[in-house]
């Protein structure tokens, strides 16, 4: 129980400046270049990253969002009652919500996402929205592990995965992932992932390309960022997004292409780039259900259930720890 508006704790294990510098460095070292897709969430990636999910090319917030509105009791009829949620990537409170409103006296939520102001917001938000609920916010980088906090509730544990952020990962890193969520919660838990599904690449390459430039202007931001929070020194104008739909691979990729020759100066290195070089700064994996499925089973999951909307574009999954 807390009073209605109070979170009941918030942990705060972000990746400091020296961490975002060591690890950008190490991917811009490599060949071919890289930057992890997790420093897009600084405060403007994370607004700009809201301002995506408006855009009308990008589909998948909004069909996600309408198909866990419509499947949300199914789901808390599977997860039964006095359940403890932990949410990955817990940047707005709008599915969250939607899932807590369905379940039957859930006992605790747990928030974990690496942008400390947008977590802080969902979490005050939720405690003021459900004022039983115990709800805990974990600032971290949850592709490292974290412990979890202490939670009441004799309830089922249950990993919200929500987005198809699952797709940052590629496969095999996936297994992993899925298998390492079911250790933390143990078996007889519970698994609700968001999960894109393969289709047309011309409505892919328009999601991850929309025309108002807000994705173009997302991708930038890393650099931005790399600029104010470790003294890089790139100039965006240099710089230009792309956006593609690689069929072989099953995914999405996200490159910033260097406009000329250049180089730049981040910490102690300098840093060169040939003309069309580029920065590959995100995947996004789609996969068929019966391709997901296949994922949850190498790590230990049965798939109990899949929803998909009428048009085939999203599925959302509930996985068993077995
Ligand atoms: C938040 C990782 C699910 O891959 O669709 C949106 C991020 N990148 N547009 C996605 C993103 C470009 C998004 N995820």
């Amino acid at each position: 129980m807390n009073d209605g508006s109070t979170i009941a704790s918030f942990a705060d294990i972000h990746p400091d400046r020296e961490s975002v510098l060591g690890q950008a460095l190490a991917g811009l070292g490599a060949t071919p270049k890289t930057l992890p897709s997790k420093f897009f969430y600084d405060e403007r990636g994370s607004k700009l990253f809201e301002r995506i999910c408006e855009v009308p090319e990008y589909y998948v917030t909004r069909v996600e969002t309408a198909l866990l509105g419509d499947i949300a009791g199914q789901a808390a009829e599977m997860i039964g009652a006095d359940a403890c949620i932990i949410e990955y990537g817990t940047g707005s409170s709008e599915k969250i919500a939607l899932l807590l409103a369905a379940l039957d006296r859930p006992a605790a939520f747990v928030g974990v996402d690496i942008s400390s102001v947008a977590l802080r917001g969902v979490a005050e938000t939720l405690a003021g929205n459900f004022p039983d609920l115990a709800v805990h916010a974990v600032c971290a980088d949850f592709t490292q592990p974290f412990t979890l906090p202490a939670m009441s509730g004799q309830g089922r544990r249950v990993v919200f995965f929500p987005g198809s952020s699952l797709g940052n990962f590629n496969p095999e890193q996936s297994v992993d992932f899925i298998a390492n969520a079911a250790r933390l919660i143990g078996p007889g838990g519970g698994m609700l992932f968001g999960i894109d599904l393969k289709k047309d690449a011309a409505i892919l390459d328009a999601a991850y390309d929309d025309a108002a430039g807000v994705t173009a202007e997302f991708n930038l931001n890393l650099l931005r960022r790399l600029n104010r929070e470790c003294g890089a020194d790139f100039d965006l104008d240099a710089f230009s997004h792309r956006a593609f739909y690689n069929a072989n691979a099953g995914r999405v990729e996200m490159h910033l292409v260097s406009r000329r020759a250049q180089s730049i100066t981040l910490g102690a290195q300098t840093i060169t780039f040939a003309e069309g070089e580029t920065i590959h700064t995100e995947n996004s994996y789609k996969y068929s259900v019966p391709e997901f499925q296949d994922l949850a089973r190498r790590a230990g999951c049965e798939p109990m259930r899949a929803w998909t909307d009428a048009n085939s574009l999203f599925s959302l999954h509930y996985l068993s720890v077995i």
